[in-house]
């Protein structure tokens, strides 16, 4: 059976359930944020180690405003409320992404990284203003400055994903079928399934079910 260490998740698919359901895309992004809750439970019930959600990509700026708004106000109440539960339950939270955001949002995100900073459990990283064009840019530009040589074991450490394993798996919900600039060098090797269901309907079974799929595949990572 396949070691699960890191699952990686597009969550995609809120805004239309939303609209199919109770009329407003950001009705359905509250009732996303419930399946974050569930997918973390069932994550530390799967002893995984590492879970990588894509919350808010670069491209995600093209939204309405209102939208936009919606979605920090989310994450803020989210972090404000929840933070000395996920660091009871040992969860390290870590966001990757351009953290270009207002100071308070930012003195949130920070202190949310110290406060849960030597926990062990679960790692969560949480993927906001998020793009891997911009990160893979990034690296390279840095080693350039500090004239660091090019090459595979140098480039990881200058990725925000150091410091962890590759996603062993990524899931995308929403009956969409790309990576929309997640995690380009990372998921060079990962299974990846694409769900149908919308993420708000995305339960702890479903994703059982992948994880049990992806336990019996063979894999050969360009072995035979
Ligand atoms: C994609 O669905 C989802 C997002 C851009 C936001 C993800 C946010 C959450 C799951 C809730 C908030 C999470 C935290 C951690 C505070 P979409 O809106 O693109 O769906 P669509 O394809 O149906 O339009």
């Amino acid at each position: 059976m396949n070691p699960l260490n890191h699952v990686a998740i597009i969550m995609d698919g809120n805004g239309r359930w939303g609209l199919k359901n109770k009329k407003s895309r950001n009705a359905g992004h509250k009732a996303g944020l419930k399946t974050v809750e569930t997918i973390i439970k069932a994550s530390i019930k799967n002893k995984i180690k590492f879970l990588t959600l894509f919350a808010f990509s670069t491209e995600n700026w093209k939204r309405p405003k209102k939208e936009i708004k919606y979605l920090f106000g989310l994450l803020e109440n989210f972090l404000r409320s929840k933070i000395d539960d996920l660091n009871k339950q040992n969860i390290k939270l870590k966001f990757i992404g351009n953290k270009n955001f207002s100071i308070k949002l930012n003195k949130l995100l920070n202190s949310a990284e110290k406060k849960t900073y030597n926990n062990k459990t679960l790692q969560i990283n949480l993927a906001l203003n998020y793009g891997s064009k911009d990160e893979l840019l990034d690296a390279f530009k840095n080693m350039q400055r500090k004239k660091i040589k090019v090459n595979e074991k140098n480039f990881i450490k200058y990725l925000q994903t150091k410091d962890m394993p590759d996603p062993d798996l990524l899931i995308r919900t929403g009956n969409t079928n790309r990576l929309s600039n997640f995690l380009l060098w990372q998921l060079a090797y990962s299974e990846i399934f694409f769900e149908k269901k919308l993420w708000p309907e995305f339960k702890e079974k479903d994703y059982n079910k992948i994880l049990k799929k992806f336990k019996l595949i063979k894999r050969n990572f360009g072995n035979i």
